[in-house]
């Protein structure tokens, strides 16, 4: 069987499903969330929310954003939305690379707090703490995020919060228990599929980035049945891509047409229906 990458003599496989920054392309909401968020955090407002539906590309947004400010504050990235209010402040003090050396939680939260101020005073360095799959936070969890973002001196705000997550996220924070740390949100952002021109230019993009420029051909209605089958869900188009590049190399082609896209959508079927949120109004003829 034939590698795809050296089929086609790309660099690396352009349609890969970890969320690797340097493929990131920004449709005009992927821009719009980008920027807002970024500029919020400069300007020290306090807390963001990015949500949207599954696979639409929350998490790599977060990391381009993460790459952006890296330089300018400290970053803890929260990958574990199960943990108890405790284990997230023990998460983030590790994160600070804050040696716990209190193991009471109050004590914790002095030295995050001291970590903070002198980090602000030294270097001028702010702080940013990212939860991912932050759907799945305690109530509890989201209470604590409200007592350290309170965290300030008396002209800023020592610790930002950028919550990332699906849609459940925004109906939690609805939730009258949790008014206090909703209030607090000064952007609230939310990420949606590509339309049709655009996984058109995403499906280019990441193939030039790849190295692929001129190795590969669509034709024009190649594209529009992508577009149909994934309704430009990123994550969808990238398990669809995968299979359409793995299956042309196979075949010896090197110009994708409608045909194999239906062939390769096929194969995608193993996957769990909810990458391709339109399954059923789909199954018509391309
Ligand atoms: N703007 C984009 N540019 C390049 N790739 C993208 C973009 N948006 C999404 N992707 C790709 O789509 C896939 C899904 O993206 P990501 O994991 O960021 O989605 P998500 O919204 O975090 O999904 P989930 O809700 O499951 O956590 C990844 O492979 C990612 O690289
Ligand atoms: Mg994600």
């Amino acid at each position: 069987m034939k590698n795809p990458q050296d089929f086609f003599g790309f660099k690396k496989l352009p349609f890969s499903l970890t969320p690797d920054p340097s493929l990131f392309f920004l449709s005009k909401k992927h821009l719009e969330v980008a920027k807002g968020v970024y500029s919020g955090l400069i300007q020290n407002r306090g807390v963001f929310v990015i949500s949207g539906e599954v696979g639409t590309g929350k998490t790599i947004t977060s990391k381009v954003l993460i790459d952006k400010l890296s330089k300018n504050f400290h970053i803890a990235y929260i990958l574990n939305p199960f943990l108890d209010p405790n284990g997230m402040v023990k998460s983030i003090a590790d994160e600070f690379g804050i040696p716990a050396a209190d193991k009471k939680i109050d004590g914790l939260i002095t030295q995050i707090h001291f970590f903070l101020i002198e980090s602000m005073k030294k270097e001028g360095r702010g702080a940013i703490v990212f939860i991912d799959e932050a759907q799945h936070l305690q109530d509890k969890s989201l209470e604590m995020i409200r007592v350290l973002s309170n965290l300030e001196t008396s002209s800023k705000k020592l610790l930002q919060f950028v919550l990332v997550g699906q849609q459940e996220l925004l109906k939690k924070l609805s939730k009258n228990n949790l008014r206090q740390l909703a209030q607090r949100v000064a952007f609230k952002a939310m990420l949606s599929p590509l339309d049709l021109s655009e996984t058109y230019d995403y499906i280019f993009y990441r193939i030039r980035q790849s190295g692929g420029t001129g190795k590969i051909e669509f034709n024009k209605i190649s594209i529009f049945s992508i577009y149909k089958l994934t309704r430009g869900y990123p994550r969808s188009i990238n398990i669809l891509m995968d299979n359409i590049l793995s299956l042309a190399a196979e075949e010896n082609k090197k110009i994708i047409d409608s045909m194999l896209v239906k062939k390769a959508y096929k194969k995608t079927l193993p996957f769990p229906l909810r990458y391709f949120p339109f399954f059923q109004l789909i199954k018509g003829d391309l």
